[in-house]
């Protein structure tokens, strides 16, 4: 069994946080020739895309593409698959991955690879939570909200076994 344990970044935090990380994207972006695609990383960077992308102000197309690792568990695979292609073509493009969490870095380095290969002309990342201690492969984060702990956390976006994505708060799961 598990429960909800302590708040590690409340709503408040992460809505001012999110103001400063939109800044620093928007001055990075300032001059850019056309629009940059935001390529949300289902399903857990879902609500961060959304809160994200209400604070930009240079031009921008929204995407999506689904990535697993985890199954049900509370640790990374080491294998994560993409379960859905973008549907975008993005040859020559400008694409700023959103994610809400990185771990081991598997996933964004997975990613990233895939990227290189449909022919982007630049990959960012913007993530909300970094587990630093926990990287088992190198991944340059561009932008980064906060760095957390290594516990497995719920909320906003987040879950475990699909629960807890509609938390406003990031909390930790306590398992007993
Ligand atoms: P990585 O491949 O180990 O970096 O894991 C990244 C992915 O695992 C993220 O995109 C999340 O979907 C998921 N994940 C990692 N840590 C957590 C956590 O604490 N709570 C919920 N999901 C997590
Ligand atoms: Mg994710």
């Amino acid at each position: 069994m598990s429960g909800l344990g302590e708040t590690i970044v409340d709503a408040e935090s992460i809505r001012r946080r999110i103001g400063e990380l939109a800044a620093a994207i928007d001055s990075h972006y300032a001059d850019i020739d056309g629009s940059v695609v935001l390529l949300c990383v289902l399903k857990g960077a879902l609500i961060f895309t959304a809160d994200l992308v209400r604070r930009l102000t240079v031009p921008v197309e929204i995407e999506f593409v689904a990535m697993r690792s985890y199954g049900d568990g509370t640790r990374s695979s080491g294998r994560p698959a993409l379960t859905t292609e973008v549907a975008a073509q993005l040859r020559g493009r400008d694409v700023l991955i959103v994610e809400d969490i990185v771990d081991t870095g598997h996933t964004v380095a997975a990613l990233r690879e895939h990227l290189a290969e449909l022919g982007a002309r630049s990959v960012r990342l913007v993530v909300l939570l970094d587990k630093t201690s926990r990287r088992a492969r190198p991944v340059h984060v561009d932008w980064r909200g906060f760095d957390i702990p290594d516990r497995f956390v719920v909320g906003y976006g987040l879950d475990h076994g699909e629960r807890y994505r509609n938390l406003a708060d990031v909390r930790v799961l306590d398992s007993a």
